[in-house]
């Protein structure tokens, strides 16, 4: 029996935490369960997720690498044939490994542009302002902690530029298909006409590659999928036993979805505090992300859905990854 009292919500718990606890009953008492891909990164998931790029397993990091590191030359040649004077935003800065390619080669073609990384971090805002700095002298940064849509009509408050967004790392692929088209709806209503939008999509290949990369030997992906349970138990006060769990990964090559699900070993009830009781069945999933593969064809659809033209792709050696620009009609 899963009990959910009414009362239970304006406790003492912080608003954050609140939130966190709403979203996973919301997703454990869901017909499908899941849990929200947004919480596998708190301190601990984000050093697993640090090592999950250096897996060798894990293509996707490498390959989009050698693209900025190869291609950056080419890609600003293409920016500026196809918005002439801009700025640039990287929505979900992170550390800019890749970026910093790119932001050193407008520097050394004598482009005068400011760079606005949005990141929900306010942490990831300040370290880049501290390094960026250092590593790309003369770089005009500004630092912009929020949410994405409302840091992008920032930037658009601060400079009337024509904008080059950057969405990098197949954060895309973190969406479903349906979903991702409401983002770059969403995105588009952002944008002006002749704006672009450089994105990285991990491409449909050999699925076993597929597989192996959220499957890795060493067990740093299954580690990083059981983080999340260990996180509730710390935060929500739940008792989540991991050994009654089996991290599922499964790959459609047909659809493209790359899927991560937990499975239930036997029948077990999960306590969230005092209040909440969630009933497992024996083989029951727990869906915990998805990872969407694309041919082009499928991303370039992705674009006409959103209003975007594609106008250049830049592929990796192995052509397993690309990062494509759209640009805004
Ligand atoms: C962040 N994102 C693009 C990663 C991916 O490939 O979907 C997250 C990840 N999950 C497990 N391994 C990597």
């Amino acid at each position: 029996m899963t009990v959910i009292p009414t009362v239970l919500a304006p406790c003492k718990r912080k608003p954050a935490t609140d939130t966190f606890f709403h979203d996973v009953v919301q997703g454990l008492t869901a017909q499908q369960k899941y849990l929200d891909p947004k919480y596998f990164y708190d301190a601990t998931g984000d050093m697993l997720f640090q090592q999950i790029m250096q897996c060798h397993e894990y293509y996707l990091t490498d390959c989009e690498m050698e693209i900025f590191r190869n291609q950056s030359a080419d890609i600003v040649t293409a920016l500026q044939h196809y918005a002439g004077i801009f700025d640039v935003v990287e929505l979900g800065a992170g550390d800019a490994t890749k970026s910093v390619h790119l932001l050193q080669q407008l520097i050394d073609n004598g482009i005068d542009y400011t760079y606005f990384p949005i990141d929900i971090s306010g942490n990831v805002i300040s370290q880049l302002e501290q390094s960026l700095p250092e590593k790309v002298p003369g770089l005009q940064l500004h630092g912009l902690h929020g949410e994405y849509f409302q840091m992008l009509q920032q930037a658009n408050k601060y400079s009337s530029r024509k904008k080059v967004l950057l969405f990098m790392g197949a954060n895309i692929g973190n969406f479903s298909v349906s979903a991702a088209q409401n983002f770059c709806r969403q995105l588009r209503q952002y944008l002006q006409p002749g704006d672009m939008l450089l994105t990285g999509f991990d491409l449909k290949k050999h699925p076993q590659i597929i597989l192996n990369a959220y499957n890795d030997a060493a067990g740093i992906t299954r580690a990083f999928n059981f983080n999340l349970l260990h996180r509730i138990n710390r935060e929500l006060g739940a008792n989540f036993d991991t050994t009654k769990f089996e991290h599922f990964p499964t790959y459609d090559p047909a659809s493209g979805a790359c899927k991560s699900y937990l499975i239930s070993l036997e029948n077990q009830q999960v306590h969230l505090g005092d209040t909440v009781s969630i009933p497992f069945k024996e083989n029951e999933a727990l869906y915990m992300e998805i990872s969407q593969k694309y041919s082009l064809e499928e991303a370039d659809q992705l674009a006409a859905f959103s209003s975007f033209k594609p106008v250049a792709r830049f592929f990796d050696s192995k052509h397993w990854f690309t990062d494509c620009l759209w640009k805004c009609i």
